[in-house]
């Protein structure tokens, strides 16, 4: 297969990076194609942890290509720390890594402006990762977005900069503890990024697909998860872009023919960071277990995830949104010692079953999960290299899930390490 992709089927935070890492071996280029610095992509080679925000996980191997596309926004500050980080770790990121010249660029008024609405939405914030995320995604379909090929035309920048000062001065000069921003400090401070970041930034949909017609094998990297996707998530508790593989056409630039397999990446109990309905969370000493089980702490912002039972109805739904053909199960390690497992296989409500996944809020908070009950297992699995060597229950599990799913679990992973994985046939 030529062209793939890795999509969350959850809220996000499945396990991506380790199972994209894996599948870094047998590509020749790694591409984002939404999102920005929210995502938090983490990688365990050996003694070393990686922390991915924006970069493609392909630049962990050496003499891959990683393509920050043009469906991604980026925070020009954040794309320089993360390069000297990696580069201070021994990784060669000026020969890999290309920046799409279309890509929209996140301002420091994004994060301010951010901040005002959480702060007026009080009863119904998002608890977004802050990082300026859909105030840039707003003006981008608002027209007044600023592209980074935009940085290389001052006097277009410095209107641009203007414009948008112009209608969000009022509001942070009313409502932002900062106040308001300055145009020459903005223009400055940009134009120094600019000139940092110019030796990455090129026509990443030209390159894509020069490489697609040339037979390179392309890995698509999606970030956050199918749940957050803006318009098929728990609106409006979601990202700000389509985190499922409807998101690659547009995100990317090349034609939606071109994906040809898509690997889902799935964990066997639920997480989720922020706000919003959550059919099968667990509030009780059992959602403790699970967080500190599995260090579910955000990669990006080190907040605690809400945890919860796995949600059949919420995957198969995102299965079909995105056309999944295999699975990766990662974190099954984290379920041994539970005495039981619970899965939710149907939605309730007043009584009635629910065909298919509500789009009100207030209608999936008043769902009712239909749990299926597996018996746990007792032993640790860390070590375990062979499925048929996972204790019985566990493969009781592992079997179950997949018939729910009605897609091969392909690899099981029982440990961060990029070692910790079960291969299994077919
Ligand atoms: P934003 O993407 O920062 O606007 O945040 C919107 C929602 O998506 C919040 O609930 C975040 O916690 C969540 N979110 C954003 N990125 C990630 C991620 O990479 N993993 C998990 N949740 C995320």
């Amino acid at each position: 297969m030529a062209v793939r992709c890795v999509v969350g089927l959850q809220w996000g935070d499945e396990g991506k990076g380790r199972v994209i890492d894996l599948m870094t071996d047998v590509v020749d280029i790694v591409a984002r194609y939404q999102g920005g610095n929210n995502a938090g992509h983490t990688v365990v080679i050996e003694d070393n942890t990686f922390k991915l925000h924006l970069i493609p996980t392909g630049i962990l191997r050496p003499g891959k290509k990683s393509v920050i596309c043009n469906g991604v926004i980026v925070d020009p500050a954040a794309l320089l720390e993360e390069i000297a980080q990696l580069e201070a770790a021994g990784l060669d990121v000026s020969s890999n890594l290309l920046v799409s010249d279309r890509a929209h660029v996140v301002m420091p008024y994004h994060k301010a402006i951010e901040a005002v609405s959480e702060e007026i939405r009080s009863g119904a914030k998002n608890d977004t990762t802050g990082r300026g995320i859909s105030p840039c995604y707003a003006d981008k379909a608002s027209y007044n977005g600023i592209r980074i090929c935009d940085l290389y035309d001052e006097e277009l920048f410095r209107r641009q900069v203007r414009t948008n000062l112009a209608l969000k001065n009022p509001v942070l000069k009313q409502w932002s503890s900062g106040g308001e921003m300055s145009e020459d400090a903005i223009v400055e401070e940009y134009l120094g990024y600019a000139q940092q970041i110019r030796p990455y930034v090129c026509d990443t949909i030209a390159y894509l697909n020069q490489a697609i017609d040339a037979g390179k094998r392309v890995l698509f990297e999606g970030a956050q998860g199918s749940m957050l996707d803006v318009d098929f998530g728990t609106y409006p508790y979601v990202t700000g872009s389509n985190a499922t593989v409807c998101g690659i056409p547009a995100g990317a630039g090349i034609a939606p023919r071109n994906v040809e397999e898509v690997l889902g990446v799935l964990k066997p109990y639920t997480t989720r960071v922020g706000a919003g309905p959550f059919p099968t969370e667990l509030t009780d000493a059992t959602g403790d277990k699970l967080r500190e089980r599995g260090k579910e702490y955000g990669a990006t912002t080190g907040r605690p995830r809400r945890c919860g039972w796995l949600d059949a109805v919420a995957v198969r739904y995102a299965m079909k949104l995105s056309g999944v053909d295999r699975i990766a199960l990662t974190n099954l390690d984290v379920l041994s010692t539970f005495e039981k497992i619970g899965v939710a296989t149907a939605y309730t409500a007043q009584g009635q079953a629910q065909e298919h996944f509500p789009a009100a809020p207030a209608q999936l908070a008043s769902c009712e999960a239909q749990m299926k009950w597996f018996d746990g297992w007792t032993e640790e699995i860390t070590e375990i290299r062979a499925y048929d060597r996972l204790p019985t229950n566990a493969r009781v599990f592992v079997e179950a899930v997949e018939q729910m799913l009605c897609v091969p679990i392909q690899t099981v992973s029982v440990g961060p390490e990029r070692s910790q994985v079960i291969h299994r046939e077919g």
